[in-house]
């Protein structure tokens, strides 16, 4: 046998040990094809939410909240249980480009769900997208005489921005009402954009957000959304902040996990068929109802992070070959997510000296940190540290505190954990 067939072996019988065909965690909810069977909680966010849906006119939903919160699963969540209780209504989606106005997302959107209308093939093809057509140039030189001796010249056309988009948009939305009730269009992470640019993007947007279309935008509630949402503008209708999830939800969320990758269903009753071997008939197998818990707790109620986490820990797990996820090893894969965690390519030596800073700190704000401090990440200003403290958000190294008057930043509560036991060691040297 090779060694490659050996541990593949290896490899097979753990998974068969776990009763799992393989890692169900995802980190991001946009590349998840089952969300429908994990998706968990976010009741009274999705009952607000259906019940503006009851109206006549359009309306525009902003879902806001930090990074892995679980924005994009909630409108994922959403478009697809309208699609199931709604007849004759046409359903979008598209992730915001940098450099892309709502008008021109929202069009391309739309132009992708309508793939039988001839214009909006037309409009995708222009703009260098793929559609179900090619677009050519048709030239016909007709021939002499009896027999026909013309030619067809093709050219396929240089793809170019469409001059306005929003008038465009409300074309092709025209075409969509004629054979649709309504038209729900999500356009996913505004918050991804430059903050000024995102900021001109809404106001350039308020006819499109106010017209006859359904709009829901998710973004994450740094300056750029915040005025939009309390200030009188109003330019939504409905603002929805996502909150962590409670503990049982996130565990309800483990176990949902789980269930999409069981080699063999767990359920109640076969439960009670071995009494001998409950554990692993335990719809949290292979973690023990502790360690399960525990993840849960790691995880805050952030989707995000519990996924991640996951992920980690059962990896890790598979390396030592541990047929159960016992405390021990649950502490070993929380180192190894740790190192995993500090480990990600991408960060700079100054990405590292903030994020020991806040690590030393504990908590760091605008309004608490020293000029000394600053030096010492070689800045000037808090501002000047405000995209790194960002980006290590976006690299699940660093929370920001859910603070309305200052920018607090706190260490992901994981790392948070292993500096503790440390603390006397570092004091003696
Ligand atoms: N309510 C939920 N139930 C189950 N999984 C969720 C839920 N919310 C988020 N997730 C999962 O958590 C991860 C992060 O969520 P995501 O929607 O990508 O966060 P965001 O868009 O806010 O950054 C994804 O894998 C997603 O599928
Ligand atoms: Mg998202």
């Amino acid at each position: 046998m090779s060694d490659f067939d050996e541990l593949f072996r290896d490899s097979e019988e753990i998974y068969e040990k776990w009763n799992l065909t393989e890692i169900p965690f995802s980190e991001s909810a946009e590349k998840m094809t089952r969300l429908g069977e994990v998706f968990t909680g976010r009741r009274q966010e999705l009952g607000q939410t259906i019940n503006l849906l009851r109206s006549r006119d359009a309306k525009s939903i902003l879902v806001y909240g930090w990074i892995g919160i679980g924005k994009t699963a909630f409108i994922k969540e959403v478009l697809s249980g309208l699609q199931r209780n709604m007849k004759k209504i046409l359903t979008a989606s598209i992730k915001l480009e940098p450099n892309t106005d709502l008008a021109t997302a929202a069009l391309i959107a739309l132009a992708r769900e309508m793939p039988e209308d001839d214009w909006a093939q037309f409009q995708l093809n222009r703009m260098g997208l793929l559609s179900d057509r090619t677009l050519y140039d048709r030239k016909t030189t007709a021939g002499g005489k009896l027999v026909f001796e013309g030619k067809v010249e093709e050219t396929a056309i240089a793809p170019e921005a469409p001059q306005f988009p929003s008038l465009s948009f409300e074309d092709l939305l025209d075409r969509a009402l004629k054979t649709r009730d309504r038209v729900v269009i999500a356009i996913d992470d505004l918050d991804k954009q430059e903050p000024a640019q995102a900021r001109k993007l809404l106001l350039d947007a308020q006819g499109l957000l106010k017209g006859r279309a359904w709009f829901l935008l998710t973004g994450h509630p740094s300056g750029i959304t915040r005025d939009y949402l309390i200030s009188d503008r109003g330019l939504f209708d409905l603002p929805l902040k996502l909150e962590p999830l409670d503990e049982d939800t996130s565990y309800e969320m483990l176990v949902k996990y789980l269930n999409t990758a069981r080699r063999r269903p767990i359920t109640e009753r076969s439960r009670s068929v071995d009494p001998e071997n409950p554990d692993d008939l335990n719809v949290v197998h292979p973690f023990t109802l502790e360690t399960a818990r525990e993840l849960c707790q790691i995880a805050h109620g952030v989707p995000r992070w519990l996924n991640r986490m996951g992920n980690y820990i059962l990896l890790k797990a598979a390396e030592l070959g541990e047929p159960k996820i016992n405390d021990r090893v649950f502490q070993i894969g929380l180192e190894y997510a740790r190192e995993q965690l500090r480990g990600q390519p991408g960060l700079t030596p100054q990405d590292y000296y903030v994020l020991d800073m806040v690590l030393e700190k504990g908590i760091l704000s605008d309004a608490s940190v020293t000029l000394e401090e600053l030096e010492r990440v070689k800045a000037e200003t808090f501002s000047e540290i405000l995209p790194i403290l960002d980006k290590l958000v976006e690299y699940d190294l660093l929370q920001r505190m859910p603070t309305e008057r200052a920018m607090e930043y706190a260490p992901m509560p994981l790392l948070e954990q292993a500096r503790d036991p440390e603390e006397p060691e570092n004091e003696k040297r």
